[in-house]
C-alpha cells in the first residue's frame, strides 16, 4: 500500500511538473515575442520621426549638423546609438558609444542599401545583445513631386536588447517557483487524500474480509463494507461473501447431517437432484408476480422485490436449476431492461437464472389481474366474508391472458426437449390445459397457493367448470394442506364428467390423469444459531425502538400485504383488548405493523388502507403517552433485508390471517430466531397452523384469545419459549423450500404420462376460445 502511495505521488509530481515546465515555457516564449514586438516597434517610431531631418542634412551636405542630430536622439530608453551611412555604405554620423562597432556597416545595413527597403535584426555587438533596426534615406523633394525618389543613405538605430534575456529569465524563475509551489501541495493534499479515503477504506475491507475467510464474521454482518469510494467493487464482494458464506453454511450442515445419518434438503442438494431428474429438460415457472420490478424513481431505475409469498418461495427453486421464469413486467421500466426478446438474466447483481416478461395491457391488466384474479377468485377462495364479484368481460380477459402466457411459454419451450412447467396460483387455472393441448410431451404442474373452499363455497363461480377443466390439463395439482386436495377433489366430482381415485388421490378425465397432493411450502435459508459477536435480540430491539422514537420494554411485530384476508384489524382489536385487560403492559409493549400496500388500485384494498391506518390511530389515541404508543405502522414496501432486524428483535409474531393458503411470514419469523427466543402466534386458519404446532393458536375472530395469547407470550418463561422454537425449526429445517420443489418436482417426473391413444382424447377437449 505504502508502494502504491508513494508511486501514486511520484507519477503526480512529475506529471504536475511536467504540465508546469510546459506552460511556462509558453508564457516566456509569448512574453519574449512581445518584448521584441514592442522593441521593433519603438525603433521604427524612431526611425521615421527622425528620417526627415537626416535626410534634410544629407542633401545639404550638413555633416555637422548631421552629427548634432543624430546626438540629440541617442539618450532614449535603450537606446544604445544611431548611426548614418552614405549610399556606398560609409559612415557619415555616429553616436560616440557605436563609433567603434559599427565603422563597417553590419550586414543589415548593407541589406537594406542593397534593397532599399526597411529591415532589422537580433544580434550581437561586442558583447552586448542589440537590435538594429535599418531604414532607407530618400531625397525628400523627388517624393513631393512624385517622381522616382533616390537613395541618400541609411539609418540605423540599435537598440539595447539585453533586458528581453533579463525579463524571460525572470517569468522562468517566477513561473518556477510557483509550480514547485503547486506540486509541494498537490502532493501533500493527495497524500492526504490517499490516506483517509483509500487506505483506510481498503485496510478496513481486508480486515473484513479476512474475518469472512476465517469464518470469524457472522452471516447477519456480511452488508456492503463501508467504503464510499468503491461502492461498486465493495457491493460485488459483499455478495461473493454472501454466496461463500452460504455454501460454507450449507457445507457445514451437510457434513453435520452425514454424521448425523440424516440428509437435509439444501440448494446445492436441489441442484444435483434437479440436474438428475431434468435430465436434458429445463425447468419453466410462470407466475403472474415477477421477482423483480424495475421502478422509474426520477431520472433514475430502482429494482424492487415484491412482497409476495410466492415469490420469496420459487426464487432459490430457479436459483437452484437455472430455469427460466415467465411473468407479467409491471414494473414502470421493466421494458428498458429487457432484450429483443423481453429477457433478462437475474437476480441482477448474481445473475443465475432467465426472467422472460410478458407485457399485458391495460384493459387485460384490469380484467384479467384486478377483476377476475383479485375480485373474483381470490375472496372465493379465501372465506375472509369480502363478496367475490364475477363480470363476463373480465371472465374474457382471464382467458386471453392465460392463452398469452401459454403462447410465451410455448416459444421459450420450443427447442426444448422434455421440459417440466410450474404453474403457479390462481392466475393460471386454464394454462395446464392449453400447454398440454399443444405439447403433451411437457410434464406440467400448477400450484395452487392460496386455499381450495369447499365444493358449495367454489359453485357460485359462474365458470367453476371452466376453471376445473383448465386445471385438470396439468399432471400434478398441488396444495399447501391435505384439506385444500380434498375440497378440489369434491369439487371435481361436482362440476365435470370424472373418475375419482380417493386412494390416490387422483382425477382421470378424458384418459388424462391428474394427481393431486399436498405440498407444504416454506422458506429457504434458516438464520443459523447466535454466534459471538451477533447483536442480541435486545440489542437489536432497542436500536428499532431508537430509531422509532419510542420508549418501549416489549416489543410485537406483524408483517403483511395490507390483505383483508390477513386480519390485521382483529389484530389490532386483541392488542387494544390486552392493554385493556392487562394495564401494566401500558407504557411497556409497542407493536410494530409492517404493512405493504397491495392491490390498491381495488376500491376494497383502498378502503382497507384507510380503515386499519384510523384503527391504529384511534388505539394509540386511547392509550398513547409521552414517547410511548401501542402500535406503529409502517405502511410501505420493505425488503426481505429490512424485515430481519424486526423478527430478530421482536418478543412476539402476530400472525392473525382470517383464511391462508400457507404463511409464509410465520415461518420467516421462526428461521430468523437463532437465538431461539420469541414467540409465535398464529392464527388456525393458516395452512403454516397445521406445521408449526408450538406457535400459540389462536382463531383470529376471538379477540379475547388473541389478547390472551398476546400476555402469555410475554409471560412465557425462557425454557418453554426455547422448546417451542427448537421444535418449530426444526420442522422448517427439515421441511424447507429446497424439499418443497424436490418433492413436487420428483413427482412430476416420476409420473407416467399418458399413453398417445390417451393423449388423443384429451386433445379431444374443448377449450374456452380466447
Ligand atoms: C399471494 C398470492 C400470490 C401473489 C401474492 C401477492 O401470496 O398467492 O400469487 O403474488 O399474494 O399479491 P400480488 O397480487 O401483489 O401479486
Amino acid at each position: 500500500m505504502r508502494l502504491l502511495s508513494a508511486r501514486l505521488i511520484v507519477s503526480l509530481i512529475v506529471g504536475v511538473t511536467l504540465v508546469s515546465l510546459c506552460s511556462s515555457g509558453y508564457e516566456v516564449l509569448v512574453g519574449k515575442r512581445n518584448l521584441r514586438r514592442d522593441l521593433q516597434r519603438r525603433a521604427e517610431v524612431l526611425g521615421e520621426s527622425l528620417a526627415g531631418n537626416v535626410d534634410r542634412d544629407i542633401e545639404k551636405g550638413a555633416l555637422q549638423t548631421l552629427q548634432r542630430t543624430v546626438q540629440r536622439f541617442a539618450n532614449r530608453e535603450n537606446l544604445m546609438g544611431l548611426a548614418v551611412y552614405s549610399p556606398d555604405g560609409h559612415i557619415i554620423a555616429v553616436t560616440p558609444d557605436l563609433a567603434a562597432h559599427m565603422n563597417d556597416a553590419p550586414s543589415v545595413v548593407v541589406e537594406t542599401l542593397k534593397e532599399d527597403h526597411e529591415a532589422d535584426s537580433f544580434q550581437k555587438l561586442g558583447d552586448a545583445r542589440v537590435h538594429i533596426c535599418v531604414l532607407p534615406l530618400h531625397n525628400q523633394d523627388n517624393i513631393l513631386e512624385g517622381s522616382r525618389d533616390k537613395l541618400l543613405g541609411a539609418l540605423a538605430i540599435v537598440h539595447d536588447a539585453g533586458y528581453i534575456r533579463a525579463q524571460s529569465l525572470r517569468i522562468w524563475r517566477e513561473t518556477f517557483l510557483s509550480a514547485l509551489a503547486h506540486v509541494v501541495l498537490i502532493a501533500l493534499i493527495t497524500l492526504l487524500i490517499v490516506r483517509w479515503s483509500i487506505e483506510g477504506p481498503i485496510a478496513r475491507t481486508a480486515h473484513w474480509m479476512r474475518a469472512l475467510r476465517t469464518g470469524r464474521m457472522p452471516s447477519s454482518r456480511i452488508g456492503v463494507p463501508d467504503v464510499e469510494l468503491f461502492r461498486p467493487l465493495a457491493r460485488e464482494v459483499a455478495t461473493f461473501a454472501e454466496s461463500l458464506n452460504t455454501a460454507r453454511s450449507a457445507a457445514q450442515r451437510e457434513a453435520r447431517l452425514r454424521a448425523q445419518g440424516q440428509s437435509e434438503w439444501t440448494a446445492e442438494r436441489l441442484t444435483a437432484d434437479l440436474r438428475t431428474r431434468l435430465g436434458i429438460g429445463r425447468l419453466f415457472v410462470v407466475s403472474n408476480r415477477e421477482p423483480y420490478m424495475h421502478m422509474r424513481s426520477g431520472r433514475s431505475v430502482e429494482v424492487s422485490v415484491p412482497p409476495s409469498g410466492l415469490v420469496t418461495a420459487l426464487e432459490p427453486v430457479l436459483v437452484a436449476c437455472d430455469g427460466t421464469w415467465i411473468a407479467h413486467g409491471s414494473g414502470t421500466a421493466d421494458r428498458d431492461a429487457v432484450d429483443r426478446h423481453s429477457r433478462l438474466r437475474v437476480p441482477p447483481d448474481d445473475p443465475r437464472y432467465t426472467l422472460r416478461r410478458v407485457w399485458l395491457n391495460k384493459d387485460e391488466e384490469e380484467g384479467y389481474y384486478y377483476g377476475f384474479a383479485n375480485e373474483g377468485l381470490w375472496p372465493l377462495c379465501h372465506i375472509a366474508h369480502t363478496r367475490p364479484i364475477f363480470r363476463a368481460s373480465d371472465w374474457k380477459q382471464y382467458q386471453a391472458v392465460n392463452r398469452k402466457f401459454a403462447d410465451a411459454l410455448l416459444e421459450e419451450m420450443k427447442d426444448t426437449e422434455k421440459p417440466v412447467v410450474l404453474v403457479q396460483d390462481y392466475h393460471f387455472a386454464l394454462l395446464p390445459r392449453m400447454i398440454k393441448q399443444k405439447r403433451p410431451d411437457v410434464r406440467v404442474a400448477i400450484f395452487w397457493h392460496i386455499p381450495w373452499p369447499n365444493p358449495e363455497a367454489f359453485s357460485i363461480c359462474p365458470w367453476q367448470r371452466e376453471l376445473v377443466d383448465g386445471l385438470l390439463g396439468a399432471d400434478l395439482v398441488g396444495f399447501h394442506i391435505q384439506s385444500h386436495c380434498n375440497n378440489f377433489l369434491q369439487t371435481t366430482d361436482r362440476v365435470v364428467e370424472s373418475r375419482i381415485n380417493w386412494e390416490h388421490f387422483s382425477i382421470q378425465r378424458l384418459g388424462h390423469t391428474t394427481v393431486v397432493h399436498p405440498f407444504p411450502i416454506s422458506v429457504g435459508t434458516m438464520d443459523a444459531s447466535s454466534e459471538p459477536g451477533d447483536e442480541s435480540g435486545a440489542e437489536v430491539r432497542s436500536g428499532i425502538l431508537k430509531s422509532l422514537d419510542i420508549d418501549a420494554l416489549f416489543l410485537g411485530v406483524g408483517v403483511d400485504r395490507l390483505d383483508y384476508t390477513k386480519g390485521i384489524l382483529e389484530r389490532f382489536l386483541g392488542i387494544e383488548r390486552f392493554l385493556e385487560k392487562y394495564p401494566r403492559y401500558q407504557g411497556q409493549f409497542t407493536f410494530v405493523q409492517i404493512g405493504a400496500p397491495s392491490r390498491s388500485h381495488l376500491k376494497r384494498y383502498h378502503d382497507l388502507e384507510a380503515e386499519i391506518e384510523a384503527e391504529a390511530g384511534r388505539i394509540n389515541w386511547r392509550f398513547q403517552r409521552d414517547k410511548w404508543k401501542p402500535i406503529v405502522l409502517l405502511k410501505r414496501q420493505h425488503s426481505h433485508k429490512e424485515i430481519q432486524p424486526y423478527y430478530k428483535a421482536a418478543d412476539l409474531c402476530l400472525v392473525t390471517s382470517l383464511h391462508d393458503g400457507m404463511n409464509l411470514v410465520a415461518k420467516e419469523f421462526v428461521a430468523a430466531r437463532g437465538d431461539e427466543n420469541g414467540v409465535l402466534i398464529l392464527s388456525i386458519f393458516t395452512g403454516a397452523a397445521r406445521e408449526l404446532r408450538d406457535a400459540l393458536q389462536v382463531n383470529p375472530y376471538d379477540i379475547e384469545q388473541t389478547a390472551e395469547a398476546i400476555r402469555a407470550a410475554l409471560e412465557m418463561d425462557m425454557e418453554e419459549k426455547q422448546l417451542r422454537m427448537q421444535h418449530m425449526r426444526r420442522v422448517i429445517r427439515e421441511r424447507n423450500i429446497y424439499q418443497w420443489a424436490g418433492r413436487l418436482i420428483a413427482e412430476l417426473c416420476e409420473l407416467r404420462l399418458d399413453t398417445p391413444e390417451s393423449a388423443r382424447d384429451a386433445l379431444r377437449l374443448r377449450i374456452p376460445a380466447a
